[in-house]
């Protein structure tokens, strides 16, 4: 069953059920200013921190779920509506809601009044415009009132949630023409302050939650909008609200707009002030005046779309297949982006108090949009490494504010700094901006302990080769990517996070084959970056290493017919034959795989057939198996899950493009392609009521065939899962993948396909990459003619200006 349909010519997705069977939302805003919206209007306000500059108040994991957002009241009689159906849910005669590209269209209707809500964040403002359009589609007049409405949060969302003894008291709020200005805690330690205008006269207004709901009232009944009238509270502690109340009166076929615009300032010390207790409003009205008619919105809502036509013009492709197409083209390239931008914080998953910036998540994420905005990804590398220690470990986490390492989740998860090779080279690969690499970074953000970007490379080579355990492969310290395989914690202790709690590594002989894989690929990558620069003793030093690395995979790290997983604090094997559950792990077979570790000995092969046999299923591959059934002290959080769900047997979509990967590098289209498409949004959209979440955006996890629902996704948008799909179908499904002097073309596709067009901008150059495959080869290209001249290898120069590249397989 679908909810709605994919608009690909307006990059659209179309929701014309609005009882989806999860909130399906979207994100508005790309710098500083971000909302989180769903498809009836819901959701909250921050600028550049959830958890320290939330504007607007929303609560988590509430009944009904999704209760508060931007709501609209319309009153025509007795008849009491919202465009977005919610939060009153009177039958609406239409409703439709449009995701797009950092904007949603909402509109309702209802006897012959149609309503239309705009939401975006114009670009460079700390502002979101909500235009609302009403359209009188009668042949009589319709007179009706319209109440705003939205709830301040006290600016920290976790103390709001929390310190009701000091909240409840704090409450302050500014009214002044049709402008309603929150100000709570402006006078003592805060500069800031939000505002909620509307660019017409107003009839009344509400600031006290309790007098425009009512005390005993929840959003779907205010009193003051069942009686028709505002009742002109001025909120002195307790909970502020912002309402306006308008009346508008429409001929017949007349259309009139409404621009609402929610803001948020900053100001100096020296500037705060109008006159004593009166905030300066000069910088809010300057933003309001620049949305004050439909016209400006109209402009600036151009602009937004200009912004992201460019940004999805670096990269398209046009095969025959559309669900292909639009996850290439736009939605997957979209989802990389908000992950970019709201990282791991916030979400209807991610309550944007908890998390801050991961150190593996950040470089990770980085493949997904460095060829979109190159700019902010070396800022972020900078950033991450700044973060690091002196041995190449690293903090887990660091907070975007502060872009300080996070002492609450510490450190020692032994992956963590490869990541840092991994995302540096595919900024390289991207860009060829070499000179960031002599960038002075810090150690710990600690002023004088600047060492070139490059030796924090080197440091995190090193990092892996002086932690290997008795096999020669590497500790695997608090965790590697699998937060919830925890070798080293014993935890009895229901009141002890996983994540933090004592990290036994004296004594311990755990190693982990998934680092020994991502060491093999990351190393090997940086010793091409070596030779690249000429530093040829340290890619010999490097490549030596590496080899020994290999070489214990295959005596230590090989099961039979499949990679292990690890060996525990005691030695034990981990993904064995030998155990009784966990026999097998997606994880080593990808990482091993990609590294192509025992490839002449069929090892690769072999693996990825296991992990075909053994961890596929209908909805994708699942993590490992047998599922746990029960908890093991000696592996922690992942034997605490349900079997089917998460880390325990869940498809965690995260780690399937490792195997996609794998078997792109194999030559394998066929199954890459299978792979690619059991979890990719837009080919599972037919089954929106078993997925539950969205269908254009993937997800963190699907449920494993062990579990009640196989099939059923929770937690999506923040996930690794974006970039990592993105990389696998771009670089390897596609193969279009960059490198430091040119772009590889590399394509390895199931063999129905019988060729696809890629545009791809690349440096200062443009090329149109058409790839033929007339005989139905999955992967091996015959030849490749640059501007109707046949070029040696697949690798093509690089160039400034438009070029034309045949590709035939
Ligand atoms: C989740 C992991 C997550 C970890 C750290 C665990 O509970 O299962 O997916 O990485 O918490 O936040
Ligand atoms: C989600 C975390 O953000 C990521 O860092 C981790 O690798 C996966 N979960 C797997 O545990």
């Amino acid at each position: 069953m679908k909810f709605g349909y994919f608009d690909d010519v307006n990059r659209e997705y179309v929701i014309t059920n609005a009882r989806t069977p999860w909130p399906w939302i979207n994100y508005l805003g790309n710098e500083d200013f971000f909302s989180l919206v769903s498809n009836t209007a819901g959701g909250y306000s921050f600028f550049k921190d959830a958890k320290f500059r939330r504007i607007t108040r929303y609560r988590y994991n509430n009944v009904p779920m999704d209760a508060g957002g931007r709501y609209f009241y319309i009153k025509e009689g007795d008849v009491i509506w919202n465009p977005g159906w919610k939060p009153t849910k009177t039958p609406l005669d239409k409703y439709e809601c449009r995701h797009g590209m950092s904007y949603t269209r909402i509109t309702g209707e209802k006897n012959g009044l149609e309503a239309e809500l705009l939401m975006f964040v114009p670009l460079k403002t700390h502002a979101e415009i909500e235009r609302l359009t009403f359209r009188n589609k009668t042949e009589s007049k319709k007179t009706f009132k319209v109440f705003s409405f939205l709830e301040w949060c006290l600016w920290n969302a976790s103390t709001d949630m929390e310190n009701f003894q000091r909240n409840f008291s704090t409450g302050e709020v500014e009214i002044d023409g049709s402008v309603i200005y929150h100000k709570t805690e402006y006078k003592e330690r805060r500069n800031h302050y939000a505002f909620y205008g509307v660019n017409s006269p107003i009839s009344g207004y509400d600031t006290d939650r309790e007098t425009f709901l009512g005390l005993y009232n929840g959003f779907e009944e205010p009193e003051a909008v069942l009686e028709g009238s505002s009742r002109l509270s001025h909120a002195h502690g307790w909970s502020p609200i912002a309402s306006h109340s308008l009346d508008v009166t429409l001929e017949p076929g007349e259309e009139k707009s409404f621009v609402f615009t929610l803001g948020y300032v900053e100001l100096n010390d020296d500037e705060k002030w109008e006159s004593k207790g009166v905030i300066n409003k000069a910088p809010a009205k300057a933003i309001l005046s620049r949305f004050d008619t439909s016209e400006k919105v109209d402009r600036a809502f151009n602009e937004l779309k200009a912004y992201w036509d460019d940004l999805l013009s670096i990269y398209s492709v046009k095969t025959d297949d559309d669900k292909l197409d639009r996850m290439v083209n736009i939605w997957n390239q979209y989802q990389c982006m908000v992950t970019f931008n709201m990282s791991r914080s916030a979400s209807f998953f991610e309550s944007g108090i908890g998390r801050g910036m991961g150190f593996r998540d950040s470089n990770q994420d980085l493949v997904g949009f460095v060829h979109q905005i190159p700019g902010r990804a070396r800022e972020r590398i900078i950033d991450i490494a700044s973060t690091q220690f002196p041995d190449g470990g690293c903090y887990h986490q660091y907070q975007p504010l502060t872009k300080r390492g996070n002492n609450d989740i510490g450190g020692g998860f032994n992956d963590d700094p490869m990541w840092l090779i991994f995302g540096t080279v595919a900024y390289l690969k991207e860009t060829g901006d070499f000179s960031i690499l002599d960038e002075m970074v810090p150690f710990d953000n600690e002023k004088g302990t600047e060492v070139t970007l490059f030796e924090h490379l080197k440091v995190s080579f090193n990092h892996v080769i002086e932690n290997l355990g008795p096999h020669g492969l590497p500790l695997i310290g608090r965790a590697d990517w699998n937060d919830c395989l925890n070798l080293n914690c014993f935890s009895h202790d229901p009141n002890e996070s996983f994540q933090t709690t004592e990290n036994n590594t004296v004594g311990s002989k755990a190693e982990s084959l998934m680092i020994a894989g991502l060491f093999s690929v990351c190393g090997k990558s940086y010793v091409a970056l070596c030779e690249y620069l000429g530093k040829d003793d340290e890619a010999r030093r490097a490549s030596e290493f590496i080899s020994k690395m290999d070489e214990s995979v295959i005596k230590y790290g090989w099961d039979g017919e499949w990679y292990l997983r690890a060996y525990d604090f005691y030695g034990k094997k981990v993904g064995s034959k030998e155990n009784e559950e966990g026999k097998i792990f997606i994880e080593s077979q990808g990482w091993c795989a990609m590294a192509e570790i025992g490839k002449s000995e069929g090892m690769v092969e072999k693996s990825l057939d296991s992990t075909k046999k053994l961890l596929e299923c209908e909805h994708g591959i699942v993590l490992n198996q047998p599922a746990f059934t029960s908890y093991v002290v000696e592996y922690g959080e992942i034997s605490t899950y349900p079997a089917g769900y998460k880390e325990n047997a869940g498809i965690f979509c995260h780690n399937n493009p490792w195997i996609i990967i794998a078997e792109a590098l194999a030559g394998r289209g066929n199954d890459a392609w299978s792979h690619y498409a059991k979890i990719c949004p837009s080919y599972t959209e037919e089954h929106s009521d078993l997925h539950k979440v969205e269908p254009y955006v993937y997800s963190q996890m699907i449920a494993g065939r062990d579990a009640a629902k196989p099939g059923e996704a929770k937690n999506s948008w923040l996930t690794g899962t974006a970039a990592w799909n993105w990389y696998a179908v771009s670089q390897f499904i596609l193969g279009v993948r960059p490198y430091y002097d040119g772009l590889v073309i590399d394509p390895c596709i199931p063999s129905s396909c019988k060729g696809f067009k890629v545009t791809r901008r690349f440096r200062s150059g443009v090329y149109t990459i058409e790839v033929k495959n007339p005989d139905g080869a999955e992967k091996g290209v015959k030849t490749i003619t640059l501007d109707g001249v046949v070029i040696s290898g697949n690798k093509v120069p690089v160039l400034s200006g438009e070029h034309s590249v045949v590709v035939s397989m």
